[in-house]
């Protein structure tokens, strides 16, 4: 969101500045709090982009701020000399607790992307397999080997294609995933429990649990890439609760866990797959990263989980989900509008009875509606045709019914402008 003589549109990205810029967002923000961003000038808006997930509490919570500021002035050393990290324990202690696993270990990283990487090298060197599979629509960040993952071939433009063993099947294509782990040569399937680049389309349990029993018994690895759904977003710690199925062998996790403070992610596996990998002669430290458990990452996730339970946020992402939800349903249906989605983790699909409503390119046009009414969404990369809605999930009632009057508002401008072509 900068100007064009900024820095920011000198020296790092003047493409994404000009596109920001063209879409009316030509103001600097000048102070955030909660769902709230204020803007040179004096204008707000709602947020419920939510640093893509990444903020559970939206923007500054007091009580984050504070706990992490005793953690800066701390005597301790941050990187503590090789490498062991006392915090790290604890904290990973509390995510295998609430994931499940039985007897789990946890890797920590710092991006996202790095735990979608650590995971397929634990899973190959645990099956000492090389074949990965993944599903159309699934985005897993943006490394060069994370562009093999995505379920979108825009983001491989120009590079190397996926190798030979990186194979994809479509959503929902059970029996396709059936068929390739039947070859025996699968070391993992890499899956999102909610795809929210696809506009929060979310598997179901059934689907799951027969996944779940045909990567047992080829013996391939089971991962649920949680990185945006974990955490609280959809109503549970993990959406693979929320949609009642087992926990798998691997659990990613990053975004929420530090409150969009600290870059921190999470590989959660099973006993055995950390055996396999460090558990070998002379293999103690075979994977790590520099920052990899962090003391002020990893206080800063102790924090998070602290205040997700003391704040009881789970139980509000189910009230304000509904209402959202309700209210969207109610606004746009006649208009052949859908909700889809599930807790906080929405999206609102447009099917092509709009076209009669409200002309082409609904979904876009509506993104752009809602930002002229000072609410700020996410086009979803992967499906033109949905927007997604990720607010924070300390949202309140009366913020939910400020989004639902701006999508009313939004809709009748663009029956307005429909009716007047
Ligand atoms: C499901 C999922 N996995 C992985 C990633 C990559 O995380 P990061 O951007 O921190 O590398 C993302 C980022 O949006 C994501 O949504």
């Amino acid at each position: 969101m900068g100007t064009k003589t900024d820095e920011y549109e000198r020296f790092v990205n003047p493409a994404w500045s000009d596109v920001v810029q063209l879409a009316g967002l030509n103001t600097k923000p000048v102070s955030a709090s909660g769902s709230w961003i204020t803007m040179q000038g004096g204008s707000r808006f709602l947020d419920f982009v939510s640093g893509y997930g990444a903020m559970p509490f939206g923007h500054h919570l007091p009580a984050l701020l504070y706990r992490l500021s005793n953690d800066l002035h701390s005597p301790l050393p941050n990187l503590n000399p090789l490498g062991i990290s006392f915090d790290a324990g604890a904290l990973a202690a509390q995510l295998i607790e609430l994931s499940g696993l039985p007897d789990g270990k946890v890797y920590f990283g710092s991006s996202g992307v790095e735990a979608v990487d650590a995971a397929l090298k634990f899973a190959m060197v645990h099956t000492r397999r090389k074949g990965i599979l993944t599903i159309g629509g699934g985005f897993h960040g943006l490394s060069h080997t994370a562009t093999w993952l995505a379920g979108n071939s825009f983001w491989r433009r120009n590079l190397t294609p996926p190798p030979e063993d990186f194979k994809q099947v479509d959503f929902g294509d059970v029996a396709a995933i059936r068929a390739h782990l039947a070859r025996k040569d699968v070391a993992a399937v890499l899956l999102e429990p909610v795809q929210g680049t696809a506009g929060a389309r979310v598997w179901n349990r059934e689907d799951l649990a027969d996944i779940a029993s045909e990567c047992d018994l080829y013996g391939t690895v089971l991962i649920f890439d949680e990185i945006l759904s974990g955490l609280g977003r959809t109503g549970d710690w993990f959406a693979y609760q929320t949609l009642r199925a087992s926990p798998p062998q691997m659990v990613l996790l990053s975004k929420a866990l530090t409150g969009g403070l600290f870059p921190v992610s999470a590989v959660l596996m099973r006993n055995s797959i950390y055996q396999s990998m460090f558990g070998r002669e002379g293999a103690a430290k075979i994977h790590g990263s520099t920052f990899s458990g962090n003391r002020l990452g990893m206080r800063c996730g102790l924090h998070v989980l602290t205040l997700l339970r003391e704040l009881k946020l789970r139980m509000n992402v189910c009230t304000q989900g509904e209402r959202l939800r309700n209210g969207i349903e109610h606004a746009g249906a006649s208009l052949g509008l859908r909700c889809d989605g599930i807790g906080l983790a929405l999206s609102i699909r447009t099917t092509p009875e709009c076209l009669r409503h409200l002309g082409d390119a609904v979904a876009a046009r509506l993104w752009h509606a809602l930002l002229n009414k000072n609410v700020l969404t996410i086009p979803a990369a992967h499906d033109p045709a949905s927007i997604r809605l990720l607010p924070p999930l300390n949202v309140t009632a009366s913020e939910i019914d400020f989004f639902i009057q701006a999508y009313e508002a939004a809709l009748l401008d663009m029956q307005n402008e429909q009716e007047a072509t």
